[in-house]
């Protein structure tokens, strides 16, 4: 069996000492880990509070998409309202028979409802996986925020694979391999990977290609893959979205949910698609486990109204390609823009991010004392007013000079904004019309971006 899953209570540990000054409060080993608030999440409250303060930030930071509610959805939302009881922990069938569906419609897969579960967002989910399955982790790097926080917390080592800018940040086998072999040697036995396409924080997808050959490599090692495919449906029409289940369905198990393609972050709902046959179903079991010892369920409005936004519906698929093509636009502006500076920035395929570097002005930035990645994010917050998230917060080298901006906020901070946009592109969805006629602050995000290159190559 691939999927060998974790002794669930082995990780408990001890409670440490803590200073006196917390007392009568005393922490965990997980809670002590030097574990930080999510960088995104942290960004996110700095900018509030310059906003607060009357001060114009260009927020780049926050990954979050800003469409507004479909009408179809609020409304089954509002008919569920008085939906209050306790539902399965995994989901109930209807949803889960539609999620089925959807994934077969959607990614050509055939997936039986016994294998698809929900949770609150698929953060949990991965969180609950992470506790059910193996010991040690393997993860690109740079790779999304939240991965490394939660290994470390539910006290599970890291085996760090690097990619590189050259390679499209595309996970290299022989890499690959050589880090799993130095960690057989040092750590143990590696054997979950996580992987990400569209990617967060580098908007680059893995050609089926690729994904095909990763799938042989895991088959013939017995790696166990978590493929989060929440970007999924926000690919950008370069590169078809491929999922790794395709190939490899034993061994691999999708992360998706609402979040990004419906912008419904805040309703948390997220989806797991577990493999076929028994070794499915015994990780099925130990999900319920979980989700019942920790959430019960998601809430019951939310599951009932998840079943229209699942439902193959023709207006919300239109709605869905919509909103990817404004995603695609405002993200390839910011990716022109770069590359017209002269900023080293690899080609996004997918979701709404860019990963530039700046590290060719190394000198010229350690002049003006930025010496890492935060440096550099806090002198375009101080100096531009430009909010991004610096290339640690996803685990590169604090020499990288790497910076994540994100496309999604700018110019579609509220609803309103936002459903300009889209009534804009309907009208006319010449990008370049889209943009100068639309995007006033984007726009001046790429002023304020020469204006920094400008003063780093005085
Ligand atoms: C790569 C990746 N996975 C998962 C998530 C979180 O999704 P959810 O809202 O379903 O927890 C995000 C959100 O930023 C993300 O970027």
């Amino acid at each position: 069996m691939i999927l060998k899953l974790h002794a669930l209570c082995s990780f408990s540990q001890r409670g440490i000492k803590m200073p006196e000054r917390y007392k009568p409060l005393r922490f965990s080993n997980a809670g002590m880990r030097g574990l930080k608030v999510s960088a995104t999440l942290s960004l996110n409250d700095r900018v509030r509070e310059m906003w607060e303060t009357g001060q114009d930030v260009y927020h780049l930071g926050f990954g979050e998409s800003r469409f507004p509610v479909h009408p179809k959805i609020s409304e089954a939302l509002k008919k569920n309202a008085h939906q209050r009881s306790y539902l399965p922990a995994l989901g109930i069938l209807e949803l889960r028979e539609t999620i089925a569906r959807f994934y077969e419609q959607k990614f050509q897969l055939k997936v039986s409802p016994e294998r698809v579960v929900v949770g609150p967002g698929s953060k949990s989910l991965l969180y609950a996986l992470t506790l059910a399955l193996g010991e040690e982790i393997i993860l690109p790097r740079p790779s999304w925020v939240t991965y490394a926080p939660q290994a470390h917390l539910i006290g599970k080592p890291i085996t760090w694979v690097p990619t590189f800018p050259e390679e499209n940040f595309i996970l290299n086998i022989d890499t690959l391999q050589e880090c799993m072999a130095q960690s057989q040697q040092e750590l143990g036995n590696p054997e979950l990977l996580i992987i990400n396409s569209p990617n967060n924080p580098t908007g680059t997808m893995m050609p089926p290609e690729k994904i095909e050959e990763l799938a042989d490599f895991a088959r013939e090692q017995g790696l166990m893959v978590i493929s989060d495919e929440i970007y999924a449906l926000i690919a950008h029409g370069k590169i078809p979205h491929t999922s790794i289940a395709q190939y490899y369905p034993e061994g691999s198990i999708i992360l998706g949910g609402l979040s990004k393609h419906m912008s419904l972050g805040g309703w948390r709902f997220g989806v797991a698609i577990l493999p076929p046959g028994r070794a499915g179903k015994a990780l099925r079991d130990a999900l319920q486990t979980i989700a019942s010892s920790i959430w019960s369920c998601v809430a019951a409005p939310i599951q009932y109204a998840a079943i229209v936004a699942y439902s193959n519906d023709p207006d919300i698929d239109e709605y869905i390609t919509l909103c990817t093509r404004i995603h695609a636009i405002r993200t390839r502006y910011l990716y022109n823009t770069l590359v017209e500076l002269g900023v080293p920035c690899v080609e996004p395929t997918g979701a709404f991010y860019v990963f530039p570097s700046f590290k060719k002005w190394e000198k010229a930035l350690a002049a003006r004392g930025v010496h890492n990645n935060e440096d550099l994010a806090i002198y375009l917050l101080d100096k531009y007013h430009l909010a991004t998230l610096p290339g640690t917060a996803f685990n590169c080298a604090s020499n990288s000079f790497c910076l994540r901006l994100s496309s999604s906020y700018i110019d579609a901070g509220t609803d309103e904004k936002a459903t300009k946009l889209i009534e804009a592109y309907k009208a006319n969805p010449n990008p370049t019309t889209f943009i100068d006629q639309h995007h006033p602050r984007l726009k001046e995000v790429a002023a304020r971006l020469a204006e920094f290159v400008h003063e780093l190559n005085q």
